[in-house]
């Protein structure tokens, strides 16, 4: 349905009022009521770089989950304060995994004598005190645009080891995976599952000595409804369809795809399809939408509409964003997101060595 034209009035009345001191930032899994309303858009990685990009604006709203806005705190100064419109957009994903059992992981890699030779990397769909684990650990963030260039990083910190390097991953199971096997040549067989409502993991010692990527269980709520028999049905349908998924699909699916990346790489390759070409794509809903209504002149669908919207990216809506504003320009900071002095310090290392790998 098309935005409450007064709520649109308002937002505009309130960004006007706000002007040069706030910085919308937004997520491409964010409704198009509330994209209208962002100075930049983009997937993780990117909303990342650009978090700083206005270093004078005195508040950036973050339209997205509640760990991109603890990220954009962490990589902005402390006179800049980032606000979440709704405090309930979290992420299922990053409550997956615990600091506290990231932790148990960690000893039981210590107790099977391996932990020496494991490089701890968090995607940045983790909660900011387990990126600082990463950054107290010699290990580092990716997203799903920079995924295989992070690992390789990690394998090299610990190439020296005779018994070679192992990677704990987390909380994606499936970018884990998916990168491991399909871009650095790993076999399945490389890989292990660590359950963390499991003693040990559900692993033995021997399984973990032998493994080289040691794959948190955890999974996306929208990415993992994707099944790879509805990509046969769109095969058989429409003979010639080109199927775009994203990393955090499980790996029957990505096996399955034509093309695999993150939704700024799915957009990319969607604006440079040829007009008259039909593509499925497995990632968020309303990205899925807005790519749809923006070419016209190429087939685009869902891949699997037993999927829906991810739910928490669609709390903010645009009364909480007409809200956020309208309490800043009323002098009222609603909805900060402010990670403590010492997690930032730890979380900002594991931050920066991923953004300062090449690419
Ligand atoms: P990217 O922004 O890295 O494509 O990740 C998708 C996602 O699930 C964000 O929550
Ligand atoms: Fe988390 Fe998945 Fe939603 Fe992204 S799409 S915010 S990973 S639940």
């Amino acid at each position: 349905p098309a935005s409450d034209p007064d709520l649109v009035a308002r937002a505009l009345a309130a960004k006007e009022a706000l002007g040069e001191r706030v910085f919308v930032l937004g997520h491409h899994y964010q409704r198009d009521e509330v994209i209208q309303f962002a100075d930049v858009t983009g997937d993780s990685f990117k909303l990342a770089r650009d978090a700083a990009a206005r270093p004078d604006a005195e508040f950036i709203v973050f339209c997205g989950v509640h760990f991109m806005a603890e990220s954009a705190d962490i990589l902005t100064a402390d006179t800049q304060r980032v606000i979440l419109p709704d405090l309930a957009a979290g992420c299922s994903m990053a409550d997956m995994a615990r600091l506290a059992q990231v932790e148990d992981a960690w000893d039981a890699l210590a107790d099977a004598g391996v932990q020496d030779s494991v490089v701890p990397v968090t995607y940045m769909n983790s909660t900011a005190d387990i990126k600082a684990f990463c950054g107290r650990n010699g290990g580092v963030v990716c997203t799903s645009s920079n995924a295989d260039v992070a690992l390789e990083w990690a394998f090299e910190q610990k190439a020296h080891l005779e018994d070679g390097a192992k990677v704990l991953f987390f909380p994606d199971q499936h970018l884990g995976r998916n990168t491991a096997v399909l871009k650095m040549g790993m076999s399945l067989e490389d890989c292990v599952v660590w359950d963390p409502h499991k003693a040990n993991g559900g692993l033995t010692v021997d399984e973990l000595r032998a493994a080289r990527m040691i794959l948190w269980k955890g999974h996306c709520s929208v990415h993992g409804r994707f099944s790879a028999s509805v990509v046969d049905d769109l095969r058989a349908q429409h003979p010639g369809i080109h199927i775009l998924v994203h990393p955090e699909c499980t790996h029957e699916v990505v096996l399955k795809a034509d093309l695999v990346g993150s939704t700024e790489f799915i957009i990319k390759t969607i604006e440079a399809a040829e007009p008259g070409t039909t593509w499925a794509i497995g990632t968020e809903l309303n990205l899925v939408k807005r790519l749809a209504d923006a070419h016209p002149d190429k087939n685009i669908v869902f891949l699997d509409r037993n999927v829906c919207y991810c739910s928490t990216m669609n709390r903010i809506d645009l009364p909480h964003l007409v809200w956020a504003m309208e309490n800043l320009v009323a002098g009222n900071v609603v909805n900060q997101i402010s990670v403590d002095p010492d997690t930032e310090r730890e979380a900002l290392v594991a931050l920066q060595r991923m953004l300062d790998l090449p690419g």
